[in-house]
């Protein structure tokens, strides 16, 4: 009987120390799970270095904004971009592209273009801000780059 009360007393004294434990374990956990946790970085954006970007890159020799550019791919007005509002998303689409562009782009531009990952977080704000693209007119355009559009590619395709 003695040994019994015993057992109980162990046993409720397990229980106690499992369930403080847990307690303690739940109350840590949060933080360590901060931690552990994904670790990104978010570029600051520059809808107006996009705009730049934009026309430098060349990717407005097949898109257009704001009337502005070619119209051998969709226009990339900000107006059109209700699925692409989250940069995953554009990006996915673009990649999606990608087969397509790269051709064109060698055939069209002579080389593949090249990015940083903040010349793209730049694009993308461009592509997403109405008011900045109303401000992209004609005479953005560099001259290789109007040249292009309106007399086609400089290298012919393969
Ligand atoms: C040489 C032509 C060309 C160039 C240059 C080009 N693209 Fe594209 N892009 C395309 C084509 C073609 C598609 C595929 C369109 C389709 O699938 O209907 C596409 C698709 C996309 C899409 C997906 C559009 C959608 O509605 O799903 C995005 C976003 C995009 N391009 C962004 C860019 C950006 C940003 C640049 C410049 C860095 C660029 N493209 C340069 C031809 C080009």
């Amino acid at each position: 009987m003695k040994s019994a009360i015993h057992r109980k007393q162990l046993l409720s004294l397990a229980a106690f120390c499992t369930i403080g434990f847990a307690t303690l374990t739940a109350s840590v956990t949060p933080s360590h799970a901060a931690q552990d946790g994904p670790k990104t970085s978010w570029p600051e954006m520059s809808a107006e270095r996009g705009k730049d970007l934009f026309t430098e890159r060349g990717c407005v020799v097949c898109h257009a904004v704001n009337n502005v550019g070619g119209d051998i791919a969709p226009s990339l007005d900000a107006s059109n971009m209700d699925q692409s509002r989250n940069p995953f998303e554009f990006f996915a689409r673009m990649w999606r592209g990608a087969d397509e562009m790269l051709h064109l782009q060698q055939a069209d531009l002579g080389y593949q273009v090249d990015f940083s990952g903040q010349d793209l977080a730049d694009i993308f704000a461009f592509t997403q801000d109405a008011n900045m693209q109303e401000r992209l007119t004609q005479s953005d355009l560099p001259d290789h780059i109007r040249d292009i559009i309106d007399n086609g590619p400089s290298i012919p395709a393969e």
